[in-house]
């Protein structure tokens, strides 16, 4: 059984792989699809077959494709590319005959007011047409996409966002890793939409009570709206378009779109999510 990661050089990716090593799978039954190999050296050095595509190259990600059974489809990072970017990936997995497809997608994609999830959502719609067996990995919040700037946060007893009172059921990336490891290396998934979240949902003011806890010191939650949020994310340097869509992301907390509480997670990887605790101390 040959399962490919693509993005097996990212973070996530890493994890994936990392994960299914664990369960079992053999490193030479895993095809790492990584766009720079250098970056792959250490997959290699234990076996993982790495091969090169850019998500952009339609030929070279059929020619990775080649003989692979089951297809992690990590979803990219160029916002805005994405959607052509996935279609490329699944088409050539039509073509080299991948057999299943668990793409990493975004919680509540059908309906979630945030405009990050417009690629997911129409990635989600190629994957129902191309007529490939298919699981929707709906990925929630990393806990760690608060930790970038963990020591700012501390130091300026400040975690500042649009969130509002909004729930945010995050979880590590390990958790997520480990539930698409699960669902490459188990049956039964064909067709599954897994809206994937961790046990501790936690507003904006939550989390800071946590990284208080934390640090030792207090650090409270300062709501700014989603326009003061996007000028602050530019003037800490992020592009105005990937600051826009962060500061809608944001917003979008507070309407409730990255909370859930299906437990999918847990059944899944067999156990509660990974501690908001335990993920700060490992930042
Ligand atoms: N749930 C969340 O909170 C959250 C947060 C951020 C992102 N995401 C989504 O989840 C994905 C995985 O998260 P992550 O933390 O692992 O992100 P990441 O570390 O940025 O990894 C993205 C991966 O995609 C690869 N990639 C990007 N563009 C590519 C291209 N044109 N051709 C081939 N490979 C390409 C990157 O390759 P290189 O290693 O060469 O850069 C990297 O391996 C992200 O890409 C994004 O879609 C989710």
């Amino acid at each position: 059984m040959s399962i490919a990661v693509t993005g097996a050089t990212g973070n996530l990716g890493q994890l994936v792989v990392e994960s299914l090593i664990g369960r079992g799978t053999a490193a030479s039954d895993i095809v790492a699809v990584v766009r720079n190999p250098q970056k792959a050296e250490s997959l290699a050095a234990r076996g993982v077959v790495v091969r090169q595509a850019d998500y952009a190259d339609a030929s070279a990600l059929e020619t990775a494709l080649a003989g692979v059974d089951k297809l992690v489809l990590i979803s990219g990072s160029e916002v805005g590319s994405r959607l052509a970017q996935h279609t490329n990936i699944i088409d050539a997995a039509k073509a080299a005959g991948v057999g299943f497809i668990a793409y990493t997608s975004i919680l509540n994609a059908q309906d979630t007011p945030m405009k990050l999830a417009a690629e997911h959502k129409a990635t989600e719609d190629v994957l129902t047409r191309i007529g490939i067996p298919f699981a929707l990995l709906r990925n929630g919040w990393y806990w760690e996409n608060f930790t970038n700037d963990l020591a700012g946060v501390i130091e300026r007893g400040a975690l500042v966002g649009a969130g509002a009172e909004g729930k945010i059921a995050a979880a590590a990336r390990a958790d997520y890793a480990d539930a698409a490891a699960v669902v490459a290396t188990t049956g039964g998934h064909e067709g599954a939409v897994y809206e994937l979240g961790g046990d501790e949902r936690l507003t904006y003011a939550e989390l800071a009570e946590k990284i208080s806890e934390f640090a030792g010191k207090p650090v409270a939650y300062q709501f700014v709206d989603e326009q003061a949020y996007e000028g602050i994310l530019e003037s800490v340097g992020l592009p105005a378009p990937v600051a826009q869509i962060l500061a809608d992301s944001d917003a979008a907390i507070a309407k409730g779109a990255l909370d859930t509480e299906s437990g999918d997670l847990q059944k899944l990887i067999g156990r509660s999510s990974t501690p908001v605790a335990e993920v700060l101390k490992q930042a």
